[in-house]
């Protein structure tokens, strides 16, 4: 089985093609990064052009990289949402098109389902169901993975992600954009005990999470200071990421106790998302694993960030279980991976110029 995967939810233009055997034939990602970083964040309308630009020369180069031609193919993968509207729209209307001109199926896929069933793509072995913690610009839940198409949601945020709590902490100090590898590397130079941050809802029962709190002491903190020195940036950037993953250890030990408490044993703790790359949060994640006896599976960061090959890879899943969507299949700009479980109270991302998946 041979499928192309398209995504363009957000800032990243990217295309794929990955095998039924998990072979990734190409996987080409084209970083939007510098066309938003005068703005602070991303721009809906300079994202959504962007990807008119550049996807159709992408998915040629993909095609070509992969030695394969469309006649090859058993079908399109395109993320119809959630993300920015109109850059979603553009590539699901060029999935729409190749799967239309091509006689081939299209897969109409949730981008979220598409970091979900990343680590799938990697380990052959891991089976269902198992715990993800989803970290990234525009999310920050834990959920239960109990098989393609069937999620549970345990904990979200009621307020910020926790990787737009990066990036909005990285603005204030001055750090550009995007600012989790940013605050990751000033961190390095700092000291995570110098300044008292929060620990919003750490403590509490429940996995949700809350980061805006810990983002309004960033401010408080930066304010307190005047003008800031490299060592004070540093000491705000260790102190805020060590406080960031504090809130995130605590809420999916809350997470692990609870399946544990419904005697529910899942096959593996996956962690998926942008923020996954940042080597603090990856340690104290596998420290937190290891105590509880779980394996744990954290595809590599470039699976981890925004890409093709996942939205391919959950194209395959969806397949092989003739979960083929019509080609009316409409874009979404929102789209829960749990669609029964409603907003959590106080649920939205406000501040930010765009959704982010
Ligand atoms: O999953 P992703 O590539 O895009 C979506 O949001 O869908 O995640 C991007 C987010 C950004 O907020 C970025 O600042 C954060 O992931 N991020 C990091 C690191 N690398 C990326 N956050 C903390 N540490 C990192 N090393
Ligand atoms: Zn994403």
């Amino acid at each position: 089985m041979i499928v192309l995967g398209i995504e363009t939810s957000c800032d990243e233009t990217a295309a794929a093609i990955v095998t039924g055997e998990r072979r990734v034939l190409a996987d080409l990602v084209l970083s939007q990064c510098a066309d938003h970083a005068p703005y602070g964040g991303v721009v809906p309308e300079i994202a959504a052009r962007s990807h008119v630009e550049h996807l159709d020369g992408l998915v040629v180069r993909a095609m070509a990289d992969a030695g394969v031609g469309f006649a090859d193919l058993d079908g399109v993968a395109a993320t119809a949402g959630p993300g920015l509207i109109g850059a979603v729209m553009v590539g699901l209307m060029t999935g729409k098109a190749i799967a239309a001109v091509h006689d081939l199926p299209l897969l109409a896929v949730n981008h979220l389902e598409g970091h979900a069933l990343s680590p799938r793509l990697i380990d052959e072995t891991l089976s269902f169901p198992y715990l993800l913690l989803l970290v990234s610009g525009g999310h920050c839940q834990l959920l239960l993975v109990e098989e393609v198409d069937r999620y549970r949601r345990l904990g979200t945020t009621i307020d910020d992600a926790v990787g737009e709590a990066f990036d909005k902490a990285a603005m204030l100090l001055g750090l550009g954009y995007p600012g989790g590898p940013a605050i990751e590397r000033r961190a390095k130079d700092g000291d995570s005990g110098a300044v008292a941050l929060p620990r919003p809802l750490a403590g509490r029962p429940g996995c949700d999470f809350s980061f805006s709190g810990l983002k309004t002491a960033v401010l408080h903190a930066v304010q307190a200071r005047g003008e800031l020195s490299e060592q004070d940036r540093a000491d705000i950037a260790a102190s805020f990421q060590t406080a960031a993953a504090d809130v995130l250890v605590d809420r999916t030990s809350n997470a692990i106790a609870q399946l544990s408490a419904e005697d529910c044993t899942p096959a593996a703790l996956v962690v998926a998302g942008g923020v996954a790359a940042n080597r603090e949060i990856r340690h104290r994640i596998e420290r937190l694993a290891a105590s509880r006896g779980l394996p744990l599976a954290i595809p590599p960061a470039r699976l981890c960030t925004d890409n093709a090959a996942m939205i391919a890879w959950a194209g395959v899943e969806r397949l092989g279980r003739d979960m083929i969507d019509p080609l009316d299949a409409p874009p979404r700009a929102r789209w829960p991976l749990d669609e029964g479980a409603g907003l959590a109270r106080g649920a939205g991302t406000p501040g930010r110029l765009g959704p982010r998946a």
